[in-house]
């Protein structure tokens, strides 16, 4: 009786990171909601970005399924999202088709977001998805685009882990294993540069009829350094917390929702929020 092997993917090296992460996307897209569009911090996000957005409209960077962008959609408000996965967007205007008053239009861009239009009141990037950037140049480069799509007064949202004690202790490991059930197994292999900044990951998932593998770069900052390109890129250190519950950052903190604003002459904000300065 002849045997078959589950098709496997091999990782590619670093230089090709983007095919990479690319790949990961398209090929988990159906798979993401189930893996990880349950997050128990959902609805403290939604108010979180909700009270910052104002009349809108808001921007996405990275907005995959739709997990925040259709909800948010939801209260009234209109949404771009852009992301370099077709197969992301494809799950994302799927649902939105089924979903009541969803109001997200979609462009198959990444965070340099060239070409991209229009004025808005909040550009977030959520889910570490600023540590996806191909490079140093390309982090640099958002914060200057989100400076230059936004209205007088209206903020830029970045949350992202932090890489803290427990992150660097996880990535000096080398592997961690964070699946198993009766459906299959995942786990994720590290290779951690701390002068760079840089963990490349290697994703494996074991499904019963699949086996896949992808690997990718990811560039972390501090929240420090991010205000330091913040502001170098014309925008205003406004909030910092730990959770998008507002608990306050500090250094256990497991992730962090760091919150910049473009001045307006005369000092007005486009969407409400406490202010909680360093
Ligand atoms: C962790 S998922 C987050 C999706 C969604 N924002 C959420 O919170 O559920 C990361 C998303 O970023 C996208 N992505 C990867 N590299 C990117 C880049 N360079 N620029 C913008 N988005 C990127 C992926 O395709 C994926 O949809």
């Amino acid at each position: 009786m002849a045997t078959q092997r589950p098709p496997v993917c091999r990782t590619k090296p670093d230089g090709q990171a983007r095919d990479g992460m690319n790949r990961f996307y398209d090929d988990i897209a159906a798979d993401y909601d189930r893996l990880w569009g349950d997050q128990e911090y959902a609805a403290d996000e939604l108010a979180f970005l909700r009270d910052l957005a104002g009349s809108g409209p808001a921007l996405e960077v990275g907005v995959g399924t739709g997990r925040v962008a259709i909800p948010l959609s939801g209260t009234g408000l209109r949404v771009v999202g852009v992301d370099p996965s077709p197969g992301m967007l494809a799950v994302l205007a799927a649902k939105a088709d089924n979903a009541e008053r969803a109001n997200v239009e979609v462009l198959v861009n990444d965070l340099r977001l060239t070409g991209v239009r229009g004025t808005y009141t909040l550009i977030y990037c959520v889910f570490h998805t600023f540590f996806y950037a191909d490079s140093r140049a390309d982090q640099k480069r958002f914060l200057e685009r989100a400076r230059d799509l936004l209205a007088p007064g209206g903020r830029v949202v970045v949350e992202a882990y932090h890489a803290g004690a427990s992150r660097l202790a996880r990535w000096a490991d080398g592997i961690r294993l964070t699946e198993v059930s009766p459906e299959g197994c995942e786990y994720e292999i590290y290779r951690h540069d701390g002068e760079a900044q840089t963990v490349h990951v290697t994703w494996v998932r074991c499904d019963r009829e699949r086996l896949r593998c992808s690997s990718w770069t990811e560039r972390y900052v501090t929240p420090g350094q991010l205000d330091d390109l913040a502001t170098q890129a014309g925008l205003v250190s406004d909030q910092r917390w730990s959770t998008f519950g507002r608990a306050p950052f500090d250094a256990n903190a497991r992730r962090f929702v760091a919150v910049y604003r473009l001045p307006s002459a005369g000092g007005a904000q486009a969407g409400g929020g406490r202010e909680q300065r360093r």
